[in-house]
């Protein structure tokens, strides 16, 4: 995978559904993607980074509809929020995609053109379960219980529907093959694993075209077929070549193929198995790798925007830094395994990584050098006297490309941090302030000198991860970061000319206490003591409350929290009680089923229709559960 020789690099984030706005999971793959990018840079290598938003697909058309907006109105809107985040963030991409460019539309007509005249598409029925949050296909055999997304876990839908497929099955060996010949093709190694033995539980062709819903783009005017429209993967997919020009103006094919395509375990399948089967068809080359990391959870659970658990970037780049953020995130878990988010775990990044080891290091090199020797470093005697320590940073920068090429942010940055332990460490042992006492000025300046320069090589590979405060670095110790002092202090291992240092502001803060839970918790706070103030036993029993059962369930059309109940209260007639639980119950699974009823409550109006009583139930962050008599009990019992 030493391939750091080669003259160009095209890496990808995968291009975001717009159904929502960007948690830190987005940020996650943006930002390792673009330290990626940075880095590749740096070492000389022409770069090409991509980035966009997908913006096709029922997903999207539903999500505008809910919020009574048409679908490109509703794209728009949310593709700005991701790209002014990136832009905010000063992600380093070169290019913004959006699958409702014009380019991109044409060059996914001509691709489908092109898969189709060399008989890999052909039209037929399909017939099985679609997943929507996913816009993925399933057999029965997949779903658990019959019913859920095995992916995501949500309700899928029966689709019966003319279809054309793509002969997915046909490549089944030929992509075997691939992931033999190439070792790297997918990492890390236990994804490329999981991918292995699914593609050896053998390959169903795959629908690739939809007629229930119209938000997608039109199959080439060559097929003539206006009811279809292409399926959202394939779309997607081909963005990662229309950035390139496929099929309008390519001349920057030459990025082609991509050096790595960063994606989340959630979509690793369809990157590892449908994208490559796609690529040959179109006789073009596969990508170098694929690379797959975890995901961020919140309490265990996937962090992610239909499960509403999600943190906001922004605010937690605005309460702590952008740069401390991008440390965290590269710096906390290793590759491929998912990290729980926490504020603590953040905080102690900071303080104790951050500020003492690196941030510490500069002040202390400043001082050193205002206090001995008028700001002035000469590293003419560090050869003569650390020849040792030079030799020891030497080696775990030596260790650094491998960590890059595996996408191992958290081993590149420890190694890296090495070189920071052995400066601090140097200062220990060394002692510059006897040294200066006993009249050893030529040591004591080797020594300051030592510690400016390992701050200086630490700083150009930090530039990659955190390139503000690296450049701050460079600032104080009056060099630039960029290719040519790479080259200089890295490639060649050689040492900083004579120069005043200049003093400059801290580069990190230390943290005493977490900055966003400080809102939160005051809030919450508040609405506990008036949810929970005291009442006497009398105000309780003013509430009656009974056992009801559920007789008939049916959604509340244009709303999508609202379920209409036919509840028996064991009274005349059925109650009619609105409901907002449509998010976590079906009304198929609600029918003949008990709930706990507040039946003398004053009947509302909820969206124009009467309720007649509330149902009870218990809920979180994560979800909503009905409270219900733990065995049958006769319509209108009593609870006390
Ligand atoms: O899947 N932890 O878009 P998407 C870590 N449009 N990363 C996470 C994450 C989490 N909890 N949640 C999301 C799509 N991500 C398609 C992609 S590409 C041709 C089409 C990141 O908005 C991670 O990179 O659901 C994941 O793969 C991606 O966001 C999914 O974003
Ligand atoms: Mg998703």
């Amino acid at each position: 995978m030493k391939d750091s020789h080669c003259k160009k690099a095209y890496i990808t984030t995968p291009i975001y559904y717009v159904n929502d706005v960007p948690h830190i999971g987005h940020a996650y793959t943006t930002i390792i993607a673009d330290t990626l990018a940075r880095y590749s840079r740096l070492v000389g290598i022409d770069t090409f980074f991509l980035t966009g938003t997908d913006e096709h697909g029922q997903k999207i058309e539903e999500a505008a509809k809910k919020r009574g907006k048409n679908p490109k109105e509703y794209a728009d809107e949310i593709s700005k929020v991701f790209k002014d985040l990136w832009d905010y963030m000063e992600i380093s991409y070169d290019k913004f995609i959006r699958t409702t460019d014009k380019e991109h539309i044409i060059g996914v007509q001509k691709a489908f053109e092109k898969m189709y005249q060399k008989g890999d598409i052909y039209k037929d029925y399909y017939e099985g379960f679609y997943c929507v949050s996913c816009e993925s296909f399933f057999t029965q055999t997949q779903l658990i219980e019959g019913e859920f997304c095995p992916d995501c876990g949500k309700s899928t839908q029966i689709v019966k529907e003319e279809s054309y497929f793509f002969k997915l099955s046909k490549y089944e060996k030929a992509l075997l093959e691939w992931y033999e010949k190439e070792e790297k093709c997918i990492i890390p190694k236990s994804k490329k694993n999981e991918v292995i033995s699914f593609v050896k539980q053998g390959l169903q062709d795959l629908s690739i075209t939809r007629t229930s819903f119209e938000w997608g783009i039109k199959l080439p005017s060559s097929i003539n077929d206006p009811k279809h429209v292409i399926y959202v993967w394939l779309d997607a997919l081909m963005n990662y070549l229309t950035a390139l020009g496929y099929g309008t103006d390519e001349k920057r094919m030459d990025y082609w193929p991509a050096k790595v395509h960063l994606v989340g375990k959630d979509i690793l399948r369809f990157h590892a198995v449908y994208w490559p089967a796609f690529l040959m068809s179109l006789d073009l080359p596969l990508p170098k790798h694929i690379a797959a990391h975890g995901w961020w959870t919140r309490n265990g659970e996937k962090m992610s925007k239909s499960k509403g658990n999600v943190i906001d970037p922004k605010e937690v780049c605005e309460a702590y830094g952008i740069e401390p953020f991008r440390y965290f995130m590269l710096r906390e878990v290793s590759f491929g395994l998912d990290g729980d988010f926490s504020q603590r775990a953040l905080i102690d990044r900071i303080n104790s990584d951050l500020n003492n080891d690196l941030g510490n290091l500069l002040n202390r090199v400043i001082g050193m050098s205002q206090k001995y020797f008028d700001f002035n470093i000469d590293s003419k005697n560090v050869l003569k006297y650390h020849q040792k320590e030079l030799n020891e940073a030497r080696e775990h920068i030596k260790k650094l490309p491998d960590f890059i090429y595996n996408v191992q942010t958290n081993r590149y940055l420890e190694e890296l941090w090495k070189i920071l332990t052995l400066a601090n460490q140097s200062i220990t042992i060394y002692e510059p302030w006897k040294l200066m006492k006993e009249g050893k000025e030529e040591e004591a300046m080797a020594l300051v000198a030592l510690i400016a320069n390992l701050l200086a090589k630490t700083a150009i590979m930090l530039y990659p991860a955190m390139p503000k405060s690296a450049e701050k670095i460079a600032k104080a110790l009056k060099f630039k970061i960029n290719h040519e002092n790479y080259k200089k202090l890295i490639v060649e291992d050689k040492l900083l000319d004579n120069f005043k240092i200049e003093k400059i502001p801290p580069l990190f803060t230390k943290i005493e206490k977490e900055l966003l839970a400080e809102r939160k918790v005051k809030k919450e706070s508040k609405k506990a003591e008036k949810k929970e103030g005291i009442i006497t036993i009398d105000d309780f029993f003013k509430v009656s409350l009974k056992v009801g059962t559920i007789v008939e369930a049916e959604e509340v059309k244009k709303s999508d929290r609202l379920l209409k109940l036919k509840v028996d209260l064991g009274e005349e007639s059925l109650r009619q009680i609105i409901a907002g639980i449509k998010e976590y119950y079906s009304p198929k699974e609600l029918i003949n089923t008990q709930v706990c009823v507040v039946a003398n409550l004053k009947p509302a109006k909820i969206m124009g229709l009467v309720s007649q009583g509330m149902i009870l139930a218990a809920k979180d962050e994560d979800s909503l559960t009905l409270i219900r008599p733990e065995k049958p009990k006769r319509a209108g019992t009593p609870i006390k």
